[in-house]
């Protein structure tokens, strides 16, 4: 791709905070003032609400956005069905779930001329879209810009960058992500995603459940984690473009496609808290232990799903960012580990403190429930034995979408080649030191 794309990319302003009432035009005079539908809305252009939320929740959960645009969203043709490609939804019916620790490498090469929506192919989930429950595991690898719009009803789309920068050109305005960074696309915004790189690659978390908010801090106190500050959205920009563009829906678990006579991506002002953002994986505040053991890896939270259940999240985002480790006669990794809640790891670069080899950037692992996992052998025995001093860990920035229910694989993904045989192996070998008193 060329430089220029990118030059423009990193030149791009945005607003900043995380939950914020935004505005924002693309041109002077384009945001009425004073309400959101005039008689007549500003410059000839046309008042819709976007709601991602029931009109009725409660004010702190609400979101909504009101756009200004060209043409108003209903001006479109019938959709009709697509192929789905590699992309599958919940319910996650077609294979038995499956107990064991998985490992998968990276996905293959995609063929010439993949785009991110043809790129993605899911592993699993849980949950029920019709329902608006649960969430899907998916990865990506593109090797082209997207010459279509894309919008998901299902979800929301939490997207991971690993490898290849991105600009995501969406209704609310342009956001450049690059590996380290993560994206979230709110439920319904359409997009489109070009590559600033030969190719992309990385991870997504389709939440089809509450969208992902901040969790709370409780006695950690007013500051701390991800700061609200550090998210950014993007500022107005629109399409004037006439003429057929591919407009790509996923309803209920299917694509369907229509050919607009324009392009969606034509709202030239906007206001609301119903907005894409972008933010820098390493901006996150790291907090752990100044005495011994350490904490819960909930301390790594960067965004939560709620659900009914206080504490109980439908999904988790959390992060392995660099930092330090000062704990004090503490096995320093990460704990041996049986948890009601499913994790599914993914790696961004580096290498990952409780394996020594085979967790690998583009790669992920799954621990479903109460399946056990923990540090492989040479970690336990070289951690057991190591001189606890102050240690950086600076190589690696790992990831976790941890999720309350099950996540069932897709056939693809139980029978993938790139599905590692010999994942047990990690805990083989850990000796007995077992020896009692007499
Ligand atoms: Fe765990």
């Amino acid at each position: 791709m060329s430089g220029d794309a990118r030059k423009a990319a990193e030149g791009l302003g945005y607003l900043s905070g995380f939950g914020n009432e935004h505005s924002s035009e693309a041109v002077p005079g384009a945001l009425p003032e004073g309400r959101n539908a005039p008689q007549r809305a500003p410059l000839g252009l046309y008042a819709e609400q976007l709601s991602g939320t029931a009109f009725t929740e409660p004010r702190a959960e609400n979101r909504r956005s009101w756009l200004y645009r060209i043409r108003p969203s209903a001006a479109h043709p019938a959709f009709t069905r697509t192929s789905n490609g590699a992309l599958r939804s919940a319910p996650f019916d077609q294979t038995v779930p499956d107990p064991n620790r998985l490992r998968w490498n990276p996905l293959p090469e995609p063929a010439e001329g993949t785009d991110f929506l043809a790129g993605l192919w899911t592993l699993g989930g849980n949950g029920d879209v019709t329902q608006r429950t649960g969430m899907a595991v998916h990865l990506y690898h593109a090797t082209a810009s997207m010459d279509r719009v894309f919008s998901d009803a299902d979800g929301e789309l939490l997207i991971v960058p690993e490898r290849g920068g991105l600009l995501l050109r969406t209704e609310f305005g342009p956001l450049h992500v690059e590996p380290g960074h993560i994206a979230l696309m709110p439920r319904g915004v359409r997009f489109r995603a070009d590559l600033l790189d030969d190719s992309a690659r990385g991870y997504v978390c389709e939440n089809y459940g509450a969208p992902f908010r901040l969790p709370e801090l409780g006695p950690i106190g007013a500051n701390g984690l991800a700061g609200a500050r550090d998210f950014r959205a993007p500022v107005a920009a629109y399409e004037d473009v006439e003429g057929p563009v591919e407009v790509v829906n996923k309803f209920c678990g299917n694509l369907w496609s229509a050919t607009y006579d324009h392009s969606p991506l034509d709202v030239v002002a906007w206001h609301g808290n119903h907005v894409p953002y972008a933010y820098d994986l390493r901006r996150f505040n790291v907090m752990g232990t100044i005495s011994y053991d350490h904490p819960d890896p909930s301390i790594f939270t960067v965004l939560t799903s709620p659900s009914d259940t206080p504490g109980l999240a439908g999904v988790d985002f959390v992060v392995f960012a660099p930092r330090w480790l000062v704990g004090e006669d503490t096995f320093r990794p990460p704990y041996f580990h049986r948890n009601v809640m499913s994790e599914y790891m993914g790696l961004i670069e580096g290498a990952y403190d409780a394996k020594a080899e085979g967790f690998v950037p583009g790669g992920g692992s799954l621990h479903n429930m109460m399946s056990a996992h923990g540090p492989d052998r040479e970690t336990f025995e070289r951690a057991s034995a190591a001189e606890l001093r102050p240690q950086k860990i600076d190589d690696g920035l790992a990831f976790m979408f941890e999720t309350r229910w099950p996540v069932s694989l897709t056939p693809q993904a139980a029978r993938a080649d790139h599905l590692q045989q010999d994942y047990d192996h990690v805990w083989r070998g850990l000796e007995r030191h077992f020896r009692p008193l007499h």
